[in-house]
C-alpha cells in the first residue's frame, strides 16, 4: 500500500514538473514566435498620395523631372519602387503630370528641349510634350499621374494611369 502511493507521489511530482517545464517552455517559446511572426502580421503601407511641393518650383511650360523612391512593407518584403514623372506646367493653376516610363518596353524617357520631345533611348520612341506618341514603337501615350494643387503644393495620386493610344 506504502510502495503504492510512493509511485502515486513520485507520478504527481513528475506532472507538475512536467507542466511547469511546459509554462516556462510557452514562456519563452511564445514571445520568440510572436516576435519573429510580427512583421507578417503588420498592415501593408500603403500611401498613395506625394506631395511633390509648390507649384512654384516648377517653370510654365517647361517638363521638369522629378524623382522619389517609395518603399512598401507587406510582412517579411520590403519593395522600394523608384519613380520618375515630368511636371509640366502648362499655366500658372494648370498642371499634367507624366510618367516616365516608356509604354514600348519600360526604358525611362528623358526631356530633349531642342526636339521638343521625350525620347526612350532603346528604341527611339519618341513623344511628345504632353506625352503622346510621335514616332517608334511605344503603342500608347505616357502614363499620366492624377494630379491637384493643395494650398499651393502639387499633389499627385498614384499609380499613374494608362492612356490609349
Ligand atoms: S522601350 Fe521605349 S521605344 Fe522601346
Amino acid at each position: 500500500m506504502a510502495h503504492k502511493t510512493d509511485i502515486s507521489r513520485r507520478d504527481f511530482i513528475k506532472s507538475v514538473a512536467g507542466f511547469v517545464g511546459m509554462l516556462i517552455g510557452i514562456g519563452i517559446g511564445l514571445p520568440s514566435i510572436l516576435y519573429l511572426l510580427s512583421p507578417s502580421l503588420e498592415k501593408t503601407q500603403d500611401d498613395l498620395i506625394i506631395d511633390l511641393g509648390s507649384l512654384e518650383r516648377y517653370p510654365i511650360g517647361i517638363p521638369t523631372r522629378f524623382e522619389f523612391t517609395r518603399t512598401r512593407v507587406n510582412g517579411w518584403e520590403r519593395t522600394a519602387t523608384n519613380y520618375g514623372l515630368f511636371v509640366l506646367r502648362k499655366s500658372e493653376s494648370e498642371v499634367r503630370v507624366f510618367s516616365n516610363i516608356c509604354t514600348h518596353l519600360g526604358c525611362r524617357v528623358t526631356w530633349h528641349p531642342d526636339q521638343g520631345h521625350y525620347i526612350s533611348p532603346c528604341h527611339d520612341g519618341h513623344f511628345d510634350m504632353v506625352g503622346n506618341v510621335v514616332s517608334g514603337p511605344p503603342p500608347r501615350p505616357l502614363d499620366e499621374f492624377t494630379a491637384e494643387i493643395k494650398n499651393g503644393n502639387l499633389i499627385v495620386s498614384l499609380p499613374p494611369v494608362k492612356r490609349k493610344g
